[in-house]
């Protein structure tokens, strides 16, 4: 990696590691550090140009780690710090990057500074450092608002001296003071701790969420509840300040460090205020990821994103999958239905036809990695691994379970640890160890496992590394424009121009019921799945060509 390098990010693929189910290198069921690293190799051959890791800090787990308890240690589960900086170290010299995760809109529970908050009591500066209230109501048994908690319920928690602390989140989840100094200094000196340690960025956990209305008002429908500035606690214009004063630190560094977003904003000019020059450098096009499979909701949903990114000067930062959604070919397999949501619970009741799922999700892949900006995989897509949809419930884990009174399944579906070899226990998650994966893995595995994927050259892993290698070497892809082409209805069709004004690449998306035809004169490059003996392009593909 050379310095020539600083903008990396504008063009990268990055590889996401929920690390408690990449790989597990000490057969106790559970990923880890160690696994990670023997893996390497798989990534390096795949051909991404980073990873970004998700908590890997001490955590009681109530919410996978996003209750982080310490931000400057490794939670033992997964290794310790050593291990930690060699990681760091190896995957750098295969020339991948590292992103790790930061979560600044809460602690955990078990965080020091929450243990002392409770300890201290009511009007303590301990209690400042967290949003503590009084509740409503005669005796205070009210809580001091109408929020509710993302996972279900209230949003506040009474503790025993009577007061009530804030947790847009999990119960154990309490958020943090934004206003106090102190809150503000010890997460720069979190970012500071990881860059000193070689790290590349940080993903920027609910980054929307972090600053909260003064007095905390109630939510009224119609009147504050949508995030254009008047929400009482998603997207308050205040929070871009926090991210000016943490580019600066990331910009002392050489090469300068990087930050993803992760914001559910959903009007992309607003989102695109989080990328002004001074701020962070990439956010999630989340849009593009809840686009219904219809032609023209994914053509304006890229159009947005590009735009708005356009006009601030960054690129868009497209993904399908990742560790809170519903696998992408399993939400594929569902026909498209406005007003549907991504989540496993707002499909499972629709019919679901596996093969299509996998055939689209072939499909929208090369449609993604063609697209001008940086692109997401979520660990396992590259293996096309659906949705684990019938995890018994006494084996959930997902706070959304719980909080939602047994209601939701939540997210475990998509977190299952990876299968790596058919014929090993679990497998090969545990390398040949046959301790029980924490999550089960279904059957259907098998077929994903990564040495099956291997050997066929059809495979979903095939397509994706050729997919990348093309990525790398082609100049029109990457960072650059993209020029609509006229095709038919149904169908996405689209020029590319690298950044260096080199052409020459058309990718043909068939999102319609029927074959179309490729252009006059295009030379294949690669296809999603194969072309119809006319060679056409069926429905549900996607084709690079050489243009
Ligand atoms: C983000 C994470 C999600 C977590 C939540 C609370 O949305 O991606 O997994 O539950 O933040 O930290």
């Amino acid at each position: 990696m050379t310095a020539h390098d600083a903008d990396w990010w504008r063009d990268a693929v990055v590889y996401q590691v929920y690390i408690r189910s990449f790989a597990d290198g000490n057969g106790d069921g559970t990923g880890d550090i160690a696994g990670l690293r023997g893996r390497l190799d798989h990534l390096a051959r795949l051909g991404v140009d980073a990873i970004w890791i998700n908590p890997w800090y001490p955590s009681p787990l109530a919410d996978g780690g996003y209750d982080v308890a310490d931000y400057r240690a490794i939670n033992p589960m997964f290794g310790d710090t050593a291990q930690a900086e060699a990681l760091i170290t190896e995957a750098h010299e295969r020339g991948i990057r590292v992103v790790l995760d930061i979560v600044p809109n809460h602690h955990s529970d078990d965080h020091a500074w929450f243990r002392a908050a409770l300890a201290a009591g009511p009007g303590s500066p301990e209690r400042e450092r967290y949003v503590f209230r009084d509740g409503r109501g005669a005796d205070g048994s009210e809580p001091p608002n109408n929020w509710i908690s993302m996972f279900g319920g209230s949003a506040w928690e009474r503790v025993p001296d009577g007061q009530w602390y804030l947790h847009l989140f999990d119960v154990r989840q309490p958020d943090v003071n934004w206003e106090h100094p102190e809150v503000r200094a010890d997460f720069e000196e979190t970012l500071r701790f990881w860059f000193d340690r070689g790290i590349d960025g940080f993903r920027v956990d609910v980054a929307n969420s972090m600053v909260k209305q003064p007095g905390l008002p109630d939510i009224e429908p119609g009147v504050n509840d949508v995030q254009d500035g008047t929400h009482p606690y998603l997207d308050r214009d205040g929070v871009h300040e926090i991210f000016r004063s943490w580019r600066a630190i990331g910009d002392a560094y050489d090469p300068p460090r990087v930050f993803v977003a992760e914001a559910w904003v959903p009007d992309p000019e607003r989102l695109a205020r989080y990328l002004r020059p001074d701020e962070l450098q990439t956010a999630f096009s989340f849009n593009f990821l809840t686009a219904a499979w219809l032609a023209d909701d994914l053509r304006s949903n890229i159009d947005d994103a590009i735009a708005e990114n356009t006009a601030v000067g960054a690129p868009a930062t497209w993904v399908l999958s990742n560790h809170d959604v519903c696998r992408h070919p399993s939400r594929l397999s569902r026909k498209p239905e406005a007003g549907r949501g991504w989540n496993l619970d707002d499909v499972l009741d629709l019919p679901s036809d596996p093969e299509l799922g996998l055939r689209r999700a072939r499909a929208a892949t090369l449609l993604m990695l063609a697209l001008p900006g940086t692109a997401y995989v979520y660990q396992g897509e590259e293996f096309g691994l659906p949705e684990a949809e019938d995890i018994p419930v006494d084996r959930l884990d997902d706070p959304t379970w719980t909080l939602s009174g047994h209601t939701l399944r939540g997210r475990d579906g998509c977190r299952v640890p990876l299968p790596w070899a058919a014929g090993e226990p679990a497998f090969g998650f545990s390398g040949g160890a046959d301790a029980e994966p924490w999550l089960p893995q279904p059957e259907v595995f098998a077929r994903h496992a990564a040495d099956v994927q291997e050997a066929d050259p059809d495979s979903v892993l095939r397509l994706y590394t050729d997919a990348l290698a093309l990525r790398r070497a082609h100049p029109a892809l990457g960072g650059g424009t993209l020029t609509w082409r006229d095709s038919p209805e149904g169908t996405l069709a689209f020029d590319r121009t690298g950044d260096d004004g080199e052409s020459g690449f058309t990718a043909l998306v068939n999102v319609s019921s029927a074959p179309v035809s490729l252009p006059e004169d295009a030379e294949v490059m690669l296809t999603s799945g194969p072309l119809t003996p006319r060679d056409e392009v069926p429905a549900d593909t996607a084709v690079w060509l050489r243009s």
